[in-house]
């Protein structure tokens, strides 16, 4: 249970190889998002980012080294409150580290950094119903921010393989069944509680409109708290359940 696994977005799988190869139809299917969005700002609202919001070199120089004096990434903080929101390209990814917090009045106003992601500790969020383990998740190196408050905001882009189950009913144009389970490969409730990022218990599918050949018949989350007899901890994940279906006459996605 040591492994370290690195937190990445999701790509629900929502497209068979092509719209005419009716051949290879299986229950799992590979989708591959290959158009990295820049994101902008939280969509929380709460925080516009604005390149003035970083003060000088100066600052964040002095910043970055009294931050990261003595802390150490290897080590977890304690009760964290991670808020997760998965989206057709990208997980977001938000919590608390106390040790990252700084006044911006004495850094020349600086309210984020934008980090290299690899310089801190992050948490180690598992797709539990991976279709292929192995090659789970395949994911962009990305920045994270840090902002003064001790929030942190990592929204990295992936593309993964996960497992959808299709109907046979009316193929290609059947309905399509996506599960997606995700949780602490290692930490408990108590350490790492999990829940939804914005509150939204939905996946965010934005990116997935009439155009994109696909129509959305169901997308619901919900939260579980698993509890097992060797221990008193609840052991939460978040389950992010879509149903899709091809809509006929529709191109397959071209983009991806
Ligand atoms: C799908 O059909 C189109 C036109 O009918 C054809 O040009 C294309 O090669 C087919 N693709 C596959 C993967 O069979
Ligand atoms: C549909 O989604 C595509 C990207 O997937 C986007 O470019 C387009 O503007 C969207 N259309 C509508 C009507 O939202
Ligand atoms: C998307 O397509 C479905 C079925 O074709 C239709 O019922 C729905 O109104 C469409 N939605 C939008 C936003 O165009
Ligand atoms: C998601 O799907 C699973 C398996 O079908 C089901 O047990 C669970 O209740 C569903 N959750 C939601 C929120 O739809």
């Amino acid at each position: 249970m040591n492994k370290i696994f690195i937190i990445c977005a999701v790509i629900v799988a929502v497209a068979y190889a092509a719209p005419n190869s009716s051949s290879d139809l299986t229950d799992s299917v590979a989708t591959t998002a290959e158009t990295a969005v820049p994101f902008a700002a939280p969509t929380t609202g709460k925080t516009a980012i604005k390149t003035s919001d970083q003060g000088t070199v100066e600052d964040r120089t002095k910043l970055v080294a009294k931050l990261f004096k003595d802390y150490d990434k290897k080590v977890n903080p304690d009760d964290v409150k991670l808020k997760f929101g998965v989206g057709l390209i990208d997980f977001h990814i938000s919590w608390q580290d106390p040790r990252l917090k700084w006044n911006p009045d004495q850094y020349g106003g600086a309210t984020i950094l934008r980090m290299d992601s690899e310089m801190i500790w992050k948490p180690d969020i598992t797709l539990y119903n991976s279709a292929d383990p192995v090659n789970m998740i395949n994911c962009w190196h990305s920045n994270i921010l840090i902002f003064s408050t001790g929030e942190i905001l990592w929204v990295p882009p992936c593309k993964m393989v996960s497992r959808c189950h299709l109907t046979l009913k009316k193929h290609p144009y059947g309905e399509q069944v996506c599960g997606l389970k995700f949780g602490s490969w290692t930490f408990d409730g108590v350490i790492l509680d999990l829940d939804f990022y914005d509150g939204k218990k939905t996946m965010d599918l934005s990116d997935l409109n009439n155009s994109s050949g696909f129509e959305i018949l169901s997308n619901k989350a919900e939260k579980t708290d698993k509890f097992y007899p060797c221990c008193e901890e609840p052991y939460p994940d978040l389950t992010f359940n879509m149903t899709i279906k091809r809509i006929p006459g529709e191109e397959l996605i071209k983009k991806w």
